[in-house]
């Protein structure tokens, strides 16, 4: 490793509250080192668990090195494995997502049952032994709607963060929803500028003319934190919908690495439309007794954020392609039963974040470009306006420090 990104060097030098060294937003080598010690480690947001809503239904995806496909079994379960077939490696499904009933690689046609394991493979002879040969699993598990998985032979534990998120989005009805649209953007920009720009809403003033008519970006409502002033307004929110039956009040993990909190809209709004009315007025996702519940907002390191609102959920994942490529994929999910054109107008429920979406790839492309200077010196974050960016780098470096040293400097702090 040069001298350059020398992760331990580089995190013992850092100062807190500011941003990061160059090299960690620039660096292949670095990325790399994400990748082993966060991206192949930690449990990943994957897919809505209604993206496969049948048995045989499949979707996959690409991790870092690691092609990964997602299934649901004949037993109704969920199940992730490595893409990559026993005989000699071939993708076992190319498709990014498909229906099968039985799991068939296209390369020599060994034939998999979905719950992985070998049922057919040609002329291999009598002392081949098919349960010797099944799909390698990956640990999946399905949090209230939200598949997870875990590339780990020994994943972090999970049943915590399981059982609070069934009980903050089962109003949410996930697993009454279905996929009104989605988009993959690439932003040219590393990662961490990918999440950093999301945990505040310094920016959203000066960028997002759309979003800003329902979206309330005032500290008190984004970026709350254990210890901050939470306004009067977000606490009588939670107050109204905890009797209606949803669970609102901020909840954190202790390592920062998930956060659920409601928060109200801007002027009662009702969903993050141009007029701030519900784009799904009556066959409403969430089972909530008034249209004005806010948005629910779902944070998970490394790669999800969300927002669940009365109306609709808007989920939302991010994987890393390179040191300065990002890919972010955005999910609207409606009621099941609500029909494009009847019940909610497409453009009316995508627009806002079609377009929030657009502005936060320009901002990171941006920040990237001047970044790559040589003359770039980490500046300091706003405690009041970018604590939630103050977070996410501090979990981001002491989760890399602990894995491949300079720990100890982070936890001096
Ligand atoms: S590589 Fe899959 S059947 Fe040969
Ligand atoms: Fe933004």
């Amino acid at each position: 490793m040069s001298a350059d990104t020398n992760v331990p060097s580089l995190l013992a030098e850092r100062k807190p509250g500011h941003a990061l060294p160059r090299p960690f937003y620039t660096s292949s080598e670095i990325l790399e080192l994400d990748l082993a010690a966060i991206w192949y480690q930690e449990w990943l947001f994957a897919i809505p668990s209604c993206e496969i809503p049948k048995t045989g239904n499949f979707v996959t995806m690409q991790v870092g090195e690691y092609p990964i496909l997602i299934v649901r079994g004949a037993d109704g379960q969920i199940r992730a494995f490595h893409n990559s077939c026993r005989h000699r490696g071939s993708r076992v499904c190319a498709a990014a997502k498909g229906n099968a009933p039985k799991l068939v690689c296209p390369y020599h046609q060994w034939t998999y049952e979905l719950d992985g394991r070998l049922l057919y493979a040609r002329d291999m002879g009598p002392d081949f032994k098919p349960a010797d040969h099944g799909l390698k699993a990956v640990a999946c598990r399905d949090a209230g709607g939200m598949v997870f998985v875990c590339l780990s032979d020994t994943p972090p534990a999970i049943d915590g963060f399981v059982e609070t998120a069934k009980r903050y989005l089962g109003p949410q009805r996930l697993t009454d929803a279905r996929i009104a649209h989605e988009s993959t953007i690439i932003e040219k920009g590393n990662w961490k500028l990918v999440l950093e720009n999301n945990r505040e809403c310094y920016h959203c003033a000066g960028s997002h003319p759309a979003l800003c008519r329902t979206f309330p970006d005032r500290p008190g409502f984004t970026s709350m934190d254990e210890t901050g002033a939470i306004e009067p307004l977000v606490t009588a929110h939670w107050r109204k919908c905890e009797a209606a039956g949803m669970p609102s009040k901020f909840v954190i993990h202790p390592s920062h690495q998930w956060r659920f909190a409601r928060i109200p809209l801007l002027g009662a709004g009702e969903s993050y439309t141009m007029d701030g009315k519900a784009a799904v007025p009556v066959k409403r996702l969430a089972n909530a007794p008034f249209a004005d519940a806010g948005s629910l907002l779902f944070f998970h390191y490394p790669n999800s954020w969300n927002h669940f609102l009365a109306d609709h959920s808007i989920v939302f994942r991010v994987l890393p392609i390179s040191a300065t490529e990002t890919e972010v994929t955005t999910k609207w999910l409606v009621h099941k039963d609500a029909v494009e054109g009847v019940d909610y107008d497409l453009k009316k429920l995508t627009e806002v974040w079609i377009a929030t979406n657009d502005e936060d790839r320009r901002v990171v492309e941006e920040n990237q470009k001047g970044i790559n200077s040589p003359a770039y010196v980490p500046g300091p974050y706003s405690a009041i306006q970018e604590d939630g960016v103050i977070q996410f780098v501090d979990w981001y470096c002491r989760t890399l420090g602990d894995r491949v040293g300079g720990g100890a400097a982070m936890a001096a702090e």
